[in-house]
């Protein structure tokens, strides 16, 4: 890594938790946190948007290369914009959940995005979660952390939160997928969310952290 920025990648399955943690985590370090899952979101919701196949990759790459993708910060929160739309609320639209893990086996797309992940690196310290943070993002960060809970609980928080997704089977996408697939990358500290209370994951991440050498 040759930026000076520090980065901590944050890696998990679907409803781990690891969004909200990375949140408060970044909050808590006055860190930027960067949401790379949202990429991969925004991208899928233009190609459906777009009409096209998400299981085409020819025709999603096609796509790709007409798309202007600008990632931004907004108080402390990474933010995506395509084609001059922000994305918010449309991120977390079902047929979004449905067809973003297809989009994200695609390696031109991935690479695409990884670049743009890379850039934050280089205007300030992150905090950022996803699936390769850890092992492909920013594989020199010494900063590494997986989030992990049990099936049911994961099931139970996104139908808390009143949303269609079908985690076991985006996991088993992410996790089998070619490129750059979900994995506890080397070196990371592994903690299991699922009889934590949100507080409770925020301390043992930060706890993680200077088990791996943060200063404060
Ligand atoms: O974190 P999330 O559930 O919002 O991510 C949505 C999808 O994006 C996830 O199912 C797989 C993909 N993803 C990825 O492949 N790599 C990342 N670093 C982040 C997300």
């Amino acid at each position: 890594m040759t930026s000076s920025h520090r980065a901590v990648a944050i890696d998990g399955p679907a409803a781990s938790g690891k969004s909200t943690v990375a949140k408060r985590l970044a909050a808590s370090l006055g860190l930027v946190m960067v949401n790379s899952g949202a990429m991969y979101r925004a991208v899928t919701w233009q190609i459906l948007q777009d009409g096209i196949d998400p299981a085409d990759p020819e025709a999603v790459i096609q796509a790709l290369a007409k798309m202007t993708i600008v990632c931004g910060m907004e108080e402390g929160l990474s933010t995506i914009s395509i084609n001059d739309r922000l994305l918010t609320s449309e991120l977390r639209a079902p047929e979004v959940n449905d067809n973003v893990s297809k989009i994200a086996s695609i390696p031109e797309l991935r690479e695409r995005l990884v670049a743009m992940q890379r850039a934050y690196l280089e205007e300030t310290d992150v905090v950022m979660e996803g699936r390769d943070i850890g092992s492909v993002v920013f594989p020199e960060t010494p900063f590494k952390i997986y989030i992990d809970a049990s099936e049911e609980v994961r099931a139970a928080r996104r139908s808390k939160d009143g949303e269609a997704d079908a985690v076991a089977a985006r996991d088993a996408q992410d996790s089998q997928r070619k490129v750059s697939p979900l994995k506890i990358s080397e070196g990371a500290i592994v903690i299991d969310s699922s009889d934590l209370t949100i507080e409770g994951t925020v301390a043992a991440a930060h706890e993680a952290l200077l088990k791996l050498g943060w200063e404060d």
